[in-house]
C-alpha cells in the first residue's frame, strides 16, 4: 500500500497544480480521471465511458458502485438519532465531550468503518475521523477506489474519552444502542472494524488482532472484516501492508456487493 498512496499523493499533487493553471479535466488514454482534486457533492461517478485500455485500468482502483439516492426516511431517523445521541447524558463522558461525534457518509453505504472513539480532532468538529489518522484513512478509502462520501464512518463510542484513554466497558454499554441503530439504519453490506479496541466491543471476543484479521465474523449478521487502525499505521508503517491486504480482501466481497 506504502507505494499506492505514495502514487496517488504524487497524482493528487499534480492534479492541484494543474488545477491551479485552469485546468479542469485531465485524460489518460481518451479516459476522463477521477474528479480527485475537487470532488463533486452529488452523484458520485459510477463508471467510465470509454473503454478502458489496460494501462489505465491497471493504475486506477476498480470503479466505484453505484451509489443510490438517498431515501428521505433513512435520512430522517439517522437525523433523529444524531440529535438524540447529541443530548445524551447517559455517561460521564458527556460532562467532558465538547460535543458529540455521531458519524458521517453514505446513509446507504455498502461499506462502514467503525473506529474506537473521537480524539481531540474529532471532539473539536464533530466528525470522525478528521485527524492525521482520519486523513491516513481517507487516503485508504481513496486508494479502494472509492470516497470517504461513499462509505459511512462511526465509532464505538460518540464521544471522546478524556486524554484519548481506551472506552471503559461502562462507556461502550450506554452507548452500544445508538451503534445498533446506527447500523440498522445504514445498513452496510460490509463492516471494517479498525483496530482491536473496535473489534472487541463489535464482536465480544478479546481474540488478539491477529486472530481476528484471520477470522470470519459477523455483527447482526453483516460480516465484518477487522484490520488495524490507521493510528497503529501512522506509528508503525510495517502494519500498512498487512493493512493492505485486508482491504484487497474487502474490496473483492463488495465488487459482488
Ligand atoms: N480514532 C478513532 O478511533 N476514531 C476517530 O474518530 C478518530 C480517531
Amino acid at each position: 500500500m506504502d507505494n499506492r498512496i505514495d502514487t496517488l499523493e504524487a497524482t493528487i499533487a499534480a492534479l492541484k497544480r494543474l488545477e491551479k493553471k485552469g485546468v479542469r479535466s485531465v485524460y489518460l488514454d481518451g479516459i476522463e480521471l477521477p474528479t480527485v482534486v475537487s470532488p463533486p457533492s452529488a452523484p458520485l461517478p459510477t463508471a467510465v465511458s470509454a473503454p478502458a485500455s489496460r494501462a489505465a485500468s491497471a493504475a486506477r482502483p476498480a470503479p466505484a458502485a453505484a451509489v443510490p439516492a438517498p431515501n428521505p426516511e433513512t435520512v430522517a431517523s439517522l437525523a433523529a438519532l444524531a440529535k438524540t445521541v447529541s443530548a445524551c447524558t447517559r455517561c460521564a463522558l458527556h460532562q467532558t465531550r465538547t460535543q458529540t461525534v455521531f458519524g458521517v457518509g453514505n446513509p446507504h453505504a455498502k461499506l462502514m468503518f467503525i473506529g474506537e472513539a473521537p480524539g481531540a480532532d474529532e471532539d473539536a468538529k464533530g466528525e470522525p475521523f478528521v485527524g492525521r489518522a482520519g486523513q491516513l484513512l481517507n487516503k485508504i478509502i481513496v486508494a479502494m477506489g472509492m470516497t470517504r462520501e461513499e462509505v459511512y464512518i462511526g465509532n464505538i463510542l460518540k464521544c471522546r474519552p478524556p486524554q484519548n484513554r481506551d472506552p471503559l466497558p461502562a462507556e461502550v454499554n450506554c452507548c452500544e444502542e445508538y451503534l445498533r441503530a446506527q447500523i440498522a439504519l445504514i445498513k452496510p453490506k460490509y463492516i471494517c472494524a479498525l483496530g482491536r479496541i473496535a473489534a472487541h466491543w463489535l464482536l465480544k471476543t478479546d481474540a488478539p488482532l491477529g486472530a481476528m484479521r484471520a477470522g470470519s465474523y459477523t455483527y447482526e449478521g453483516i460480516p465484518v472484516i477487522v484490520t488495524y487502525h490507521p493510528a497503529a499505521l501512522l506509528r508503525n508503517p510495517a502494519f500498512k501492508a498487512p493493512c493492505w491486504d485486508d482491504m484487497k480482501k474487502l474490496m473483492a466481497l463488495l465488487k459482488d456487493a
